[in-house]
């Protein structure tokens, strides 16, 4: 994920041209519109009457928000002709010519650095982890119970991802909420929310803390052997004969930190919350465990954490009847393909018991496919199954406290009750 310029985040509102479809575009990129909740409404008309829409953002390259599922899966999978070297957020960055930061890498280079991980994060690597996540979420639970009215965002959410992550990265317990700080400071995160919006020296101290803080794990590692962590994998890795430089480390640590943290919290949180509202298909949940791996999923569908992310056109190209000049820039809209109704029945209905129609909340395919897909659909189903069946009542008490931001949808407050005080 790309570090933004906070005052460039700030800028962005959409030039109105006038119709209908621009109003709703300009809906969609408005973070002020996902404080009330997601635009669905216009995001369904821009399917249906104008899936592939120019906007224009101050200051920025003409961009084309592209809201079919078809078009997201296109676009993801075809790495030539839609770049992500000039950043995937709409942001402007400068990438060095060496960065390790897969999201803004193409292939060869993403190919060569991304397979120096890729071993850590398969399904059957990721399942060593399981005993341990196990172990939190029991904890998480009866920390719950113990206090019976809860906020779900810091005391679930937050915690399971922020846990799993620390595990993965190697970084002992008493560091955690270190990491946790400077990633939620640094990341795209909440950036144009004002509880969260970092000034540009807040921005820059937690990277420098975050970089020497990678530092001192890497030394400790040289001089006393590495472990089974992913930093350690890092160091032995090399690319073209060559070991990985001091940046690369960094961009690898901070990369994970901040991928692993507010996805997965915001998918528990958006999960908690449609299971409060649908107390049948919790309760389906607390009983049938077997129903858990098919629910992970569609939480994923309904929650979309990173709603969407951008390339850049490298030659031009038609998309759905519109001629788009290389140079420009296009949105692809996970949340909306997540809500096509061409590829999902009663797309608007939570169901945790639909089967999987292939939804985007991971990408749309491709070579940029999120790399913690499995870890995450583990950490979710771990979760899901140790709170369920010990807080079926489990229910939210006001209504969420969402974050304004059209790049991650996301809950900051979610108070609830084990149901039982
Ligand atoms: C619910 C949880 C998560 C969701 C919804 C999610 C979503 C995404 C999305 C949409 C992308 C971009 C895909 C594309 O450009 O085609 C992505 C990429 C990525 N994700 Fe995740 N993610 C989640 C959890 C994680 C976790 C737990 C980790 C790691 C520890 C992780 C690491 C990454 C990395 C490294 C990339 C960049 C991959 C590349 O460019 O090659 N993600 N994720």
């Amino acid at each position: 994920m790309n570090i933004p310029k906070p005052g460039l985040v700030r800028s962005l509102v959409t030039e109105h041209q006038g119709g209908a479809a621009d109003v709703d575009a300009a809906a969609v990129l408005d973070p002020d519109t996902y404080v009330d909740g997601a635009p669905f409404a216009a995001l369904a008309r821009l399917r249906a009457d104008a899936p592939v829409h120019p906007v224009r953002l101050p200051g920025l390259p003409k961009a084309w928000l592209l809201t079919r599922h078809a078009d997201v899966r296109m676009v993801s999978r075809d790495t030539e002709t839609f770049s992500s070297m000039q950043g995937n957020t709409l942001v402007e960055v400068e990438m060095s010519p060496t960065s390790a930061m897969l999201p803004g890498i193409d292939p060869p280079r993403h190919v060569l650095y991304r397979k120096l991980i890729n071993q850590g994060f398969t399904a059957r690597n990721v399942t060593r982890l399981e005993p341990q996540m196990r172990k939190v979420a029991r904890d998480i639970v009866d920390d719950v119970i113990a206090k019976g009215e809860f906020d779900a965002v810091p005391d679930i959410s937050a915690e399971m991802s922020l846990q799993v992550i620390a595990d993965v990265l190697g970084v002992p317990a008493e560091d955690r909420m270190d990491v946790f700080r400077w990633s939620n400071a640094i990341g795209t995160l909440g950036i144009e929310d004002p509880d969260y919006a970092p000034t540009p020296q807040a921005l820059g101290e937690a990277a420098a803390e975050m970089f020497s803080y990678c530092g001192e794990l890497v030394a400790h590692r040289r001089k006393y052997g590495l472990t089974d962590d992913i930093l350690s994998a890092l160091l032995a890795a090399e690319v073209d004969g060559e070991k990985l430089n001091r940046d690369q480390l960094n961009e690898f640590f901070m990369l994970l930190a901040i991928a692993g943290n507010e996805t997965t919290r915001n998918t528990l949180s958006h999960g908690i919350l449609a299971l409060s509202e649908h107390p049948a298909q919790r309760a389906l949940l607390a009983r049938h465990p077997d129903a858990i791996p098919a629910a992970v999923e569609e939480l994923l569908r309904w929650s979309t954490p990173v709603m969407h992310f951008r390339r850049t056109v490298t030659r031009d190209v038609e998309i759905g009847g519109r001629r788009i000049a290389a140079g420009d820039w296009v949105l692809i809209h996970y949340l909306s393909a997540n809500r096509d109704e061409e590829v999902f029945e009663r797309a608007d209905e939570f169901d945790v018991t639909r089967a999987d129609a292939g939804h985007a909340a991971f990408g749309g395919g491709g070579t940029h496919f999120c790399l913690g897909a499995q870890l995450a659909r583990l950490e979710l189903r771990v979760l899901l199954e140790e709170l369920y069946p010990k807080v079926p009542e489990l229910a939210v008490t006001a209504a969420p406290d969402r974050l304004r931001s059209s790049f991650f949808h996301g809950i900051k407050r979610l108070p609830c009750t084990t149901g039982t005080a």
